[in-house]
């Protein structure tokens, strides 16, 4: 009995298909495929010893060969498409993001979105206090007509009061006919003008806004900086009434620990005047750097309305009596956070800009 090569062909696909059914990994497969179906092969040793038979019969076997090969390089290629649609999907997981951690860290990320400054937040509680004494908030503009800023307010031109005041001049008119208001003082002439023009007195204002003075800022001082003008004009209104509203504001604003006092001072506007002080808050008294040793801290000025300032706009000081105050918003907010150098709300450090959010 003649014995062919393709004698056990059958075992030998059912083992090939079976060795290609257990193949688990990509790799694997690449390992084992010259093995299977490549040079390294049963099939291709099979092919090679077909060259020993006659011709009829190696036409016979090579096709029943090619059949096996066609059906484990099937299998084979079956496999490769499982496996790798396998690799695909653990790939993807291994690179989805997680929803969980992009929620996290939504959350965690800081955000920044800003908040009102020192100075802003500083005015509006200003604001508050005095609008709870029964004052209204008024508004002046910035850029002011010698006569607001001066004149009106009882300084005339080339007068040495005027040193008081380090005036920006805005180039517009004659020279030195327009100034960056150098306080809210205009704030004044405005209001009792408009209430001339309207018929409606009493006044009793405050005016908080932006003032400029040709000054080197230091501790206490900034060049670009912010005042709230008081303004009270009504009937038999007294230093006292005067007196009253600022240690009420003092109170209010402060605490009922801070200690006030007038002190005897000098404006062309005011008659009397006097200068408002407040205990440093950084020394509590003792005398530092920030109140040049003397344990007082100037917010600001005030006084009984000058006749030659009811005059120059036209109100009866016979009739009408009253007194006015501008505080440096700065001042307030540096004393009540204890601000130790006023430089530090135009220096831009968010560490310290954001302590007051
Ligand atoms: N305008 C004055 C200043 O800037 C302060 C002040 C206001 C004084 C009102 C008296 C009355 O220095």
């Amino acid at each position: 009995m003649s014995t062919s090569p393709l004698d056990n062909l059958a075992a030998q696909k059912a083992e090939l298909l079976e060795k290609v059914t257990s193949l688990s990994t990509l790799d694997e497969l690449k390992e084992a495929e010259p093995f299977i179906t490549g040079k390294r092969s049963i099939l291709s040793a099979l092919q090679k010893s077909l060259g020993q038979l006659e011709a009829v019969a190696r036409a016979d076997a090579g096709a029943l060969l090619q059949e096996a090969r066609r059906e484990v390089e099937a299998a084979l290629e079956a496999r490769r498409s499982i496996l790798s649609s396998q690799a695909r999907a653990v790939a993807l997981e291994s690179d989805r993001l997680d929803l969980g951690d992009v929620v996290v860290s939504a959350v965690t990320v800081p955000v920044s979105v800003g908040h009102p400054g020192l100075v802003g937040s500083t005015q509006r509680e200003l604001e508050d206090v005095f609008v709870g004494m029964g004052f209204v908030v008024a508004e002046g503009p910035e850029v002011e007509t010698d006569w607001y800023n001066f004149e009106a307010l009882n300084i005339p031109p080339a007068h040495p009061s005027r040193g008081m005041w380090d005036t920006f001049y805005v180039e517009l008119g004659e020279p030195e006919t327009v100034v960056l208001r150098t306080h809210t003082s205009p704030t004044q002439i405005h209001l009792m003008e408009n209430a001339v023009a309207n018929n409606s007195l009493p006044i009793h204002a405050v005016a908080p806004g932006t003032c400029y003075r040709r000054d080197t800022p230091d501790a206490r001082h900034l060049a670009t900086f912010h005042q709230i003008e008081g303004l009270i004009v009504d009937r038999n209104i007294t230093f006292a009434d005067l007196a009253g509203v600022i240690e009420t504001f003092t109170h209010a604003y402060f605490g009922p620990d801070i200690e006030s006092r007038l002190r005897p001072a000098f404006f062309p506007f005011t008659e009397p005047s006097a200068e408002f002080e407040i205990t440093c808050t950084i020394c509590r008294g003792e005398g530092c750097r920030t109140c040049s040793n003397t344990g007082w801290i100037e917010l600001g000025g005030c006084g009984m309305l000058d006749p030659a300032v009811l005059s120059a706009v036209g109100i009866d000081g016979d009739e009408w009596s009253g007194f006015a105050f501008g505080f440096g918003i700065e001042r307030c907010g540096q004393m009540r956070h204890q601000i130790a150098d006023m430089r530090a709300l135009i220096e831009n450090d968010t560490r310290f800009l954001g302590q007051f959010s």
